[in-house]
């Protein structure tokens, strides 16, 4: 796909967080299921329901734009996950297991918020008012998923760790 005119980039945005929110649907329940506090597997589990609806709602922005749902290889969200994993097999603490998980779901929270507040800004430019919104939807489903994070991390789980 060559990219000539902003049309072309805001569908490749899309074809690459579509892939990626496929992906966290793969592995967040699978990092919910390691986690040791309760509250942190809550939050992951439910975020892991947020991100189903954020597939959904993607599939919806592509029939906006007469196309079909289809992801493209993000090498940017597969290198976040990575990174959770080795903290999954390498942390021999449950304290420092729970820290570096929180870190690895708040990356990823920060990478999505990067690439849909793009989205939003390039849709609006596009006059693109029904993607907008949708795309609106899930950037504040990120921004308050990362919030509810960084309270987990402000509260007793980094500071068990230390
Ligand atoms: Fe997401
Ligand atoms: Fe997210």
């Amino acid at each position: 796909m060559s990219l000539k005119t902003m049309e072309d980039l805001f569908i490749h945005g899309l074809k690459d967080i579509y892939y990626a929110e496929k992906k966290l649907v793969q592995q967040l329940p699978k990092m919910a299921k390691k986690a040791e506090s309760a509250e942190l597997a809550d939050a992951i589990e439910q975020h892991f329901k947020e991100t189903q609806n954020q597939v959904t709602r993607l599939e919806r922005i592509f029939r906006l734009c007469n196309m079909e749902p289809r992801g493209k290889r993000c090498p940017g969200i597969e290198g976040l996950i990575e990174e959770a994993k080795e903290i999954i097999e390498e942390a021999e603490e449950p304290d420092a297991l729970d820290a570096g998980l929180l870190a690895a779901a708040q990356s990823v929270e920060h990478y999505e918020i990067s690439r849909y507040g793009t989205l939003v800004a390039w849709g609006e430019e596009l006059g693109m008012s029904d993607a907008v919104s949708l795309l609106r939807e899930t950037l504040q489903e990120e921004k308050n998923a990362d919030r509810l994070l960084s309270q987990l991390a402000e509260g007793k789980l980094n500071r068990e760790a230390a």
